[in-house]
């Protein structure tokens, strides 16, 4: 069912046809394009850091940063309860093992908790700025430093947000902050380690073509068109993350003293505008009638069937999936609409 308002939408308004288009005029729509270098430069750039690695997910960008930083069986790696199962999976396909810490109020992994976790195979920890709410980075960079891990950044619901760790990853699946369609983004300070990356990237080929391949490597190439698009999204990304704030403040005004609704913390940068909601299988159907989609909150990385955990009830993981949703965010949802959503929301809960 198409909604009227979906949960995301892109906003391709840029110069994205036109480097689209060069690229085709040009031939050059393998990973050798010469835009997505362009690309990760930006992107680099934008961020502040030394090197951009562009490859085709999220996911791919989470398991090269990890094979890049040497974790593999044997190893384990600390990935909060709360995010999307691709965290996991990332550190499942390098052969170590995910060790998850539940998260704190507001969703992102409960610095806390994360040392009673730690053993002598704990290699790195995985932080993931949840729905753009940036996690206590300074507590987990020290943390790192105690115990001499690595720290992988899980960025792809954050772009604006600063890295810190040794490598952070960024989506640009069609949902995400900026986009290429499919596609994604590590970047880091290190040389040495902006190089494997790409000689993981790129199915560890070396520089003479001998075609002696030395490590189990992978094709997480983009292609020239992704690069493309991805290059126009970046010069926006201000003028999206801006675009993006004036809809969160006015989601905060417009849901605000609403029975029924509690509103989250604010976020850094905003992906998915989150909330609680009291009856929450009947407001989304409500809401689905109006032609409003909603997604529910991610659950528990050990209620799922890879890594279930008979103590999954008890997280506080848990308890936000029980009743979370996210609302339509996008950089185009005008004021009239997001009147439309909250006015469903009142109407829902009987308030004028
Ligand atoms: C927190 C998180 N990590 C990783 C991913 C994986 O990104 P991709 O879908 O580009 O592989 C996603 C999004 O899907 C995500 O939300």
């Amino acid at each position: 069912m198409a909604f009227r308002y979906p949960v995301s939408r892109p906003s391709l308004d840029g110069r994205e046809l036109e480097y689209v288009t060069g690229t085709i005029n040009d031939c050059w729509i393998s990973s050798q394009s010469p835009v997505i270098r362009r690309f990760e430069t930006a992107f680099a750039d934008y961020n502040g850091v030394a090197h951009g690695v562009a490859c085709s997910s999220g996911t791919a960008a989470l398991t090269l940063a990890l094979r890049a930083l040497g974790v593999g069986p044997g190893d384990e790696v600390i990935v909060p309860e709360f995010t999307m199962v691709a965290s996991a999976w990332a550190v499942t396909y390098t052969g170590a093992t995910p060790v998850f810490v539940d998260c704190a109020d507001d969703l992102t992994i409960d610095v806390t908790r994360i040392e009673e976790k730690i053993t002598p195979r704990t290699k790195a920890v995985m932080p993931v700025h949840v729905y753009g709410r940036r996690c206590d980075m300074d507590a987990i960079m020290d943390i790192a430093f105690q115990y001499n891990l690595r720290v992988v950044e899980d960025s792809a619901e954050a772009h604006g947000v600063r890295p810190v760790g040794d490598i952070a990853c960024f989506s640009l699946f069609a949902n995400k902050i900026i986009t290429a369609g499919e596609g994604g983004i590590c970047v880091t300070d290190d040389p040495r380690l902006a190089g494997q990356l790409a000689h993981l990237r790129a199915m560890a080929f070396t520089k003479d073509h001998s075609f002696l391949h030395k490590k189990l490597a992978y094709n997480f190439r983009m292609t020239g068109m992704q690069g493309a698009v991805a290059l126009a999204q970046v010069e926006r990304l201000d003028e999206i993350l801006a675009a993006r704030r004036a809809v969160e403040k006015r989601y905060d005004e417009r849901l605000a003293g609403i029975p029924g609704i509690t509103v989250m913390p604010p976020r850094d940068v905003l992906w998915m505008y989150d909330l609680r909601a009291e009856r929450r299988e009947e407001l989304r159907a409500f809401l689905a009638d109006a032609s409003i989609e909603t997604r529910l909150f991610f659950k528990p990385m050990s209620r799922q069937p890879n890594y279930l955990h008979p103590d999954w009830p008890l997280l506080n993981a848990s308890r936000f999936a029980e009743d979370g949703l996210y609302l339509p965010t996008y950089t185009g949802l005008t004021e009239a609409d997001q009147d439309y959503v909250t006015g469903r929301i009142r109407e829902f809960y009987g308030v004028r």
